[in-house]
């Protein structure tokens, strides 16, 4: 038997960054099962609470509440007070309470701060690894809709504190002509691709009250919760959502602008959904497209929002978008000179980089 290799920095490096990594894993969740579970909303609902007042309250088994509870309390969601040693009881006079800039974090849907749609996509694109294991070997994919209402919800919950009417009138003013248009003239039409459970698109609707809107995307089920929600905010008659690829929506009429809001990167035919509303645009109409503001250029090892758009890439973007029977994937990572060329290839005039401050997106307008 040989003696093992002794530890060197690098290794030593990587295995803790690793075990750091399972951490985050780990409660990610922790969170995901508060969220299902309802944990968190009868803690707001009731204040500081024991396990077995947890436990009847959410309907959950006494043991699970306490472990989870205490859980949450080491992983500094929750706080606590009462004694400092356990008892075997659950009811040991232990309260555990979620504190309410953390109840804004993880139940206040339109707060800025929201973030309990993260956890919900990481767990629904968990449960999808077979498929994408084995799509790594045949080059398949794996459909958006296998991914299911965790990975629509989670999205439109991850971008919905954004979709601010007031937040889309300061994206849109970055075009100020089409701005004047939409907010002078009636019956400015409005295209928004991709639109997913229509956040966006009702957003737009409030911010622009005198647009006709449109929201299309290619997944069915979205496209019938966006109808809900439109309808919920009294905007049924407002807003037509239409289920059908961006690529050939075979729509007709002049349009002023067209939105893409994360969604260029996950269409199998970019080039030809960016030619298909280049034909509809008015000659002053534009795109304004939002997507990953990554870097410029590969960069290895990268920022972080490279390696976390690489992630969403490997594991759903890329296997969704090739499920499509993709034409060209850019996977999750898309990159400023790659929109200009799909943009030149669909025969754009210009494509700028607008001057609108965002953590996340980069902002693109293309003019015919
Ligand atoms: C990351 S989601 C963004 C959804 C929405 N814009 C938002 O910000 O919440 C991307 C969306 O693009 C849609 N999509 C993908 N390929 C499409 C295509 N070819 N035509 C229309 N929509 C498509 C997906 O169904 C999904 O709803």
């Amino acid at each position: 038997m040989t003696d093992a290799p002794a530890p060197t920095p690098n290794a030593e490096r990587l295995a803790e960054e690793i075990l750091t990594r399972m951490l985050s894993a780990l409660e990610i969740l922790t969170i995901e099962v508060g969220a299902r579970r309802g944990l968190y909303e009868a803690l707001a609902a009731h204040g500081p609470m024991t396990p077995r007042e947890l436990s009847s309250s959410a309907g959950i088994h006494a043991r699970y509440a306490r472990e989870w509870l205490e859980q949450q309390a080491v992983a500094g969601i929750l706080t606590v007070s009462g004694p400092a040693t356990s008892a075997p009881d659950d009811d040991y006079g232990r309260r555990f309470s979620l504190p309410a800039e953390h109840r804004r974090v993880l139940l206040d849907r339109d707060d800025p701060c929201y973030m309990a749609a993260g956890p919900q996509f990481i767990a629904s694109i968990a449960t999808t690894l077979p498929e994408v294991l084995e799509a790594f070997g045949t080059g398949g994919g794996v459909p958006y809709e296998r991914y299911g209402e965790g990975t629509r919800e989670g999205i439109a919950g991850l971008n919905r504190p954004m979709f601010q009417p007031e937040m889309l009138r300061s994206w849109v003013a970055a075009l100020p002509d089409v701005h004047r248009r939409l907010t002078d003239g009636s019956g400015a039409r409005v295209l928004d691709l991709g639109c997913g459970l229509g956040w966006s698109t009702i957003a737009l609707a409030h911010a622009f009250p005198r647009a006709r809107l449109t929201g299309i995307d290619l997944d069915a089920a979205s496209v019938e919760q966006a109808r809900r929600n439109a309808a919920g905010a009294g905007l049924g008659d407002r807003i037509a959502f239409v289920n059908t690829d961006a690529a050939g929506a075979g729509l007709d009429g002049a349009v002023d602008l067209v939105t893409v809001f994360e969604a260029l990167h996950d269409m199998a035919d970019p080039i030809g959904a960016l030619t298909s509303v280049r034909r509809l645009l008015t000659p002053s109409g534009a795109v304004l497209v939002a997507d990953e503001q990554v870097s410029e250029d590969f960069t290895a090892p990268g920022p972080d929002l490279d390696r976390l758009n690489y992630a969403f890439s490997v594991l759903h973007c890329l296997p969704a978008t090739r499920a499509e029977g993709a034409k060209v994937e850019a996977g999750t990572v898309l990159r400023p000179a790659t929109v200009r060329a799909y943009a030149d290839e669909a025969g754009y005039g210009s494509t700028e980089v607008l001057p609108v401050a965002h953590d996340l997106w980069r902002f693109y307008r293309l003019s015919p």
